[in-house]
């Protein structure tokens, strides 16, 4: 949400520049600030400006997009940081601790999946009894939609 209009302060950046220097396209910047992700506010002549504290803010958002992390934790995560100065070295190491744990889950998960699916590669049986992954008669589609097996797999650390 944008702050009140104010007068433009000397570190303060227009929404292009902000773009640029984050390698992010401006809607993008839009996106992320009605997500709650990240904050400007206007100058009497209705001009968007970013505080220059944001660029950090959204090189955090940007690695955790690369590392699969939700949008909801993201916003989680950044709303826990302080506001009135710069993100540090030891906040971020706070977070990437906290999303290194989530990736080893995931990472662990992934290579259960992979496994299973190894045995299945050239196989071909489709055995109810011993193919790990198959689903004769759509048994778990009664259980919703989509490929049950993995999106149980993918949202096991999240419960
Ligand atoms: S297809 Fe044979 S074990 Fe999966």
């Amino acid at each position: 949400m944008p702050r009140p209009v104010g007068r433009p302060r000397a570190n303060d950046l227009s929404v292009g520049e902000v773009a640029a220097r984050a390698g992010v396209a401006v809607s993008t910047l839009h996106f992320y600030e009605s997500e709650g992700l990240i904050e400007s506010w206007r100058t009497a002549a209705n001009h968007r400006r970013f505080d220059r504290r944001e660029l950090r803010r959204i090189a955090v958002i940007r690695m955790a997009q690369q590392l699969g992390i939700p949008l909801a934790e993201i916003r989680e995560v950044l709303a826990a940081l302080p506001r009135d100065k710069a993100l540090s070295k030891a906040d971020w190491q706070a977070v990437s601790q906290g999303w290194r744990a989530r990736l080893d889950a995931r990472i662990a998960q992934l290579e259960q999946l992979r496994d299973e699916l190894d045995g299945c590669i050239g196989c071909g049986c489709l055995s109810l009894e011993s193919c790990p992954l198959y689903n004769p008669s759509d048994r778990r589609g009664r259980e919703g939609a989509g490929p049950r097996v993995w999106i149980d797999a993918m949202t096991k650390d999240q419960a």
